[in-house]
């Protein structure tokens, strides 16, 4: 008669020392567990005792990914209670250190590994996944890593933090998730002559080589996984747009990059708007940066504008971009075709502080990663030119960031609308408490990624991301509006996804791409609102039937 340590060693079902007496028992696993039966309040306590004593953030990574690995329930359990704390750790700016140094940190691999040489047998290497029902799949070819370049299979490293905060903000269930990256080579050099790098060693693969590789990926992920959306993450801006337009009328897609970071930033406009009481469309909006993140919220902004009155035309008029040669105008040479719609008429314009006097802008957008580009002069000129100017210098990480809270609320004698993509502290200012609010994508996408796994959505349109940036600038309180802050608050996120998610899931219904039987406008909020996967020890599907090691014991 032997015991079955197999629930003891299975991430997703064991409990470690919160297994109960007569669970002990049952699974034969009597002895293999100190005596004390340990509720899970005691194990984050001893989970946060271990993480203070690591030396530093990218020790408690690699802390927080073994406990992943061997108990998952008690991973997203310390990650829910402190996820305030917690996000820099498993997510930026802490994961951006993680695959800089994969090759070296690397354990035990998550994930999957796409390779050139798998090519001909993509579907049977996606198949070799052991998840039979993967809805979400957050899929990079690491060439584009936060500010950070071309990582190659480091890059795994984004997939895996993103979709660990699809179930720790939002609850979808962790099971139904694959981070995958595309193995199409690198040309970081360091990382070719590093012994230890575990990659393909060669160049990238690029034109049809390279698009013929992804379309393999697309049409294999399809056929393994007919239910699952593909987020697109970190792709260079050369093929990040064209892979999105290629893909987004055929399969369930997005790329959070753009239309996540796109429907952050209109959310905080509408914030923005509540406080002014005016709408999108009375705005001018300057872009400093004419990038993916410029171009995507400009866009999402413009579709709003249109459902306000406006003709297209109108609406990108109110739109200009700034790239590092000046103003974006028909003047522009080397355009991309997705700036090229925002190229207006105009003299030439070098200078951020000339194209404010010129264009007098009530929104000044960062999207630029030139740190501290929102000088005095630009806020002053900002703050005199508007009541309420509205300044998001959104550059990632806080040190690319246009300014600080500080400079837009000193600068605009405190009268600035501010949001950032990094966070800064609370403040005062003569003596009045500010709040600055971060335009994190986080605030979107693990809410838009439970709609689409509760209604099985065949489709990820724009409309579904301006749904969202409603629902979630709804969100924001009057208490939180006046200390300046223009999200809620981090610490809500679960509540505030889940609200996010049922209003994208209602929209996924009325557009007809929901392919969950049984989902309709009724049924709508209460399969979201049942869909999130809860980490409890105790919560539906956490529990194993003994019945496994009984039949070993005989
Ligand atoms: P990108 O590389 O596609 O675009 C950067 C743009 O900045 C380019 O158009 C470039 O011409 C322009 N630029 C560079 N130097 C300039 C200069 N001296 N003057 C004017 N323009 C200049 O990058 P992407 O993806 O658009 O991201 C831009 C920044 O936005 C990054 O720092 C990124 O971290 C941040 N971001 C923040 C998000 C958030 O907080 N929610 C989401 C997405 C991006």
């Amino acid at each position: 008669m032997q015991g079955d340590r197999s629930v003891l060693d299975d991430p997703r079902l064991t409990k470690g020392t919160a297994f109960t007496d007569a669970e002990r028992r049952a699974h034969g696993i009597e002895g293999l567990l100190p005596e004390a039966i340990e509720g899970t309040d005691l194990q984050i306590r001893r989970c946060r005792m271990h993480l203070e004593s690591k030396a530093s953030d990218l020790d408690r990574y690699i802390y927080l990914s073994g406990l992943q690995d061997y108990n998952e329930r008690l991973f997203y359990q310390l990650l829910e209670r402190d996820i305030q704390a917690l996000m820099p750790v498993v997510y930026t700016p802490t994961v951006g250190e993680a695959c800089q140094k994969f090759a070296h940190i690397m354990r035990q691999p998550k994930g999957l590994f796409i390779s050139l040489s798998h090519r001909g047998r993509v579907r049977d290497i996606l198949r070799n996944w052991p998840e039979p029902e993967v809805r979400v799949i957050v899929v990079t070819d690491g060439e584009r890593i936060l500010g950070l370049g071309d990582l190659g299979v480091g890059g795994i490293g984004i997939p895996i933090g993103k979709l660990a905060l699809y179930t720790a903000c939002a609850g979808v269930p962790p099971h139904s998730t694959l981070p995958v990256v595309l193995d199409v080579g690198t040309n970081n050099d360091a990382l070719l002559d590093d012994p230890l790098y575990p990659g393909l060693r060669r160049r990238r693969a690029v034109g049809g080589e390279y698009d013929d590789f992804v379309e393999e990926f697309v049409v294999a992920a399809q056929d393994a996984f007919p239910h699952a959306c593909v987020q697109f993450e970190d792709f260079t801006n050369r093929n990040a747009t064209p892979l999105l337009h290629r893909y987004r009328d055929r399969i369930s897609c997005f790329n959070d990059d753009i239309q996540g970071t796109a429907a952050v930033a209109v959310a905080g406009l509408f914030a923005a708007c509540r406080i002014e009481q005016r709408r999108l469309r009375d705005h001018r909006l300057l872009f400093f940066g004419a990038g993916s993140a410029a171009t995507g919220i400009a866009e999402l902004c413009c579709l709003q504008m249109t459902r306000e009155g406006l003709s297209r035309d109108e609406a990108r008029e109110r739109c200009s971009l700034m790239n590092s040669r000046g103003l974006v105008t028909h003047e522009t040479t080397g355009l991309l075709d997705h700036q090229q719609s925002f190229a207006h008429r105009g003299a030439p314009e070098p200078t951020l502080i000339g194209a404010v006097k010129s264009l007098r802008p009530s929104v000044l957008i960062g999207v630029s990663t030139v740190p501290k580009a929102f000088d005095r002069a630009v806020i002053e000129a900002m703050a005199e030119i508007n009541e309420r100017p509205v300044i998001f210098p959104y550059s990632n990480p806080t040190s690319k960031s246009e300014c600080s809270a500080r400079d837009a609320i000193e600068w605009s004698n405190g009268r600035a609308i501010f949001a950032s993509g990094s966070p800064f502290p609370p403040m005062h200012h003569h003596g009045k408490l500010f709040v600055p609010g971060q335009g994190n994508n986080v605030y979107i996408y693990p809410a838009v990624g439970l709609a689409v796994y509760a209604t099985i959505a065949a489709r990820v349109t724009d409309e579904m991301f301006l749904r969202a940036a409603e629902a979630l600038a709804a969100q924001v309180s009057e208490e939180d509006l006046a200390v300046g802050l223009i999200y809620p608050p981090i610490s809500e996120i679960r509540r505030t996804s889940v609200n996010v998610a049922v209003e994208v899931a209602k929209l996924i219904v009325e557009r007809g791409f929901a392919r969950e039987l049984g989902v309709d406008a009724k049924t709508v909020e209460s399969r979201v609102r049942g869909a999130v996967w809860s980490a409890g020890y105790d919560a539906p599907g956490a529990s194993v039937a003994p019945t496994t090691s009984a039949t070993a014991r005989e």
